[in-house]
């Protein structure tokens, strides 16, 4: 009888839990926000806008609304670190909610994400793998190149294995970024070599945050690297953690604000990242726990602040 009953609270404890995480946490959107001091000395703040991992269905009103809403931050630059989409359909509905933030300066990776459809699968199958082989054998379905043009076309760099530059409030930015790592469309070779030195800040951008790829940015002299990719876990237990990241970086820097540890040759420094816990799920992975969908406005402060 005690046994029946133990099993019957677990039972509704764990209903209870799925409801709250595929439909409150899912769409509990939170701005956060970061100063990194990564400015020359007595330059003017910079603030830049990182969304990731919208994986947006023209469906997802709420999380439409979130994109729409942050407009009014009026951000100096936004930097979106990929896998956008997740059906052809949303690349509309997707320009539509970003709207005047099209009109500011911006960068953008894709993700692998923006070239697959998302597929049916196991979502506790993370816990002893990762995802990174799924498309080994698959071509792109969904129409990347098409959302590239869109962002492309409204002014957003395209920094797919590319390198960019932007003037944004007088401060000079270098940019460089990677295709994703994580379906190994990554060609670091075309964007190799010594960050511009005589640049106010550079940023090194891609989605998933491959230690051995941010070693690289690093080692180059970038200050700031952004990714996405992780979810910051997704389904996280109170007072440990992400269970895992999806790929090679450690649970400890699976989101949020951290140091990459690699001393760039060039500089002598190390550099900064921001992994994006992202604003969105798989559709067939819709729930999130302890791990709120967010968005991050990050302050680029001078160094000596
Ligand atoms: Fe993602």
């Amino acid at each position: 009888m005690r046994a029946r009953t133990i099993a019957s609270i677990a039972a509704v404890a764990g209903v209870a839990a799925i409801g709250y995480a595929s439909v409150i946490e899912r769409n509990w959107f939170a701005l956060r926000e970061q100063t990194v001091p990564v400015l020359p000395p007595a330059a003017e703040p910079l603030r830049v806008l990182h969304i990731s991992d919208i994986h947006l269905t023209p469906g997802r009103h709420r999380l439409l609304a979130f994109l729409r809403s942050l407009a009014s931050l009026e951000p100096d630059l936004v930097v979106n670190t990929g896998d956008s989409i997740a059906a052809a359909e949303a690349i509309g509905p997707l320009l539509d909610s970003l709207g005047p933030l099209l009109d500011v300066p911006g960068a953008f990776v894709y993700g692998s994400n923006d070239l697959f459809s998302p597929k049916p699968k196991n979502p506790a199958r993370y816990l002893w793998r990762t995802s990174a082989s799924d498309h080994d054998r698959d071509e792109p379905d969904l129409p990347a190149e098409k959302l590239g043009g869109e962002l492309s076309a409204a002014g957003w760099l395209d920094l797919n294995n590319q390198r960019g530059q932007l003037t944004v409030n007088g401060l000079s930015i270098a940019l460089a970024g990677v295709h994703d790592p994580h379906c190994d469309r990554d060609r670091y070779d075309l964007v190799a070599g010594p960050a511009d030195a005589e640049a106010d800040v550079r940023l090194g951008v891609l989605h998933s945050p491959e230690p051995k790829i941010m070693d690289l940015f690093a080692a180059d002299g970038y200050d700031l690297l952004l990714a996405g990719h992780t979810h910051g876990g997704q389904l996280r237990v109170p007072g440990y953690g992400a269970l895992v990241t999806n790929c090679g970086i450690d649970r400890d820097r699976v989101s949020g604000l951290s140091m990459h540890p690699q001393v760039s040759p060039e500089t002598g420094k190390t550099a900064w990242l921001h992994v994006s816990a992202g604003l969105g799920t798989s559709p067939w992975a819709p729930a999130r726990f302890a791990c709120r969908p967010e968005a991050t406005l990050l302050t680029l402060a001078p160094r000596s602040a």
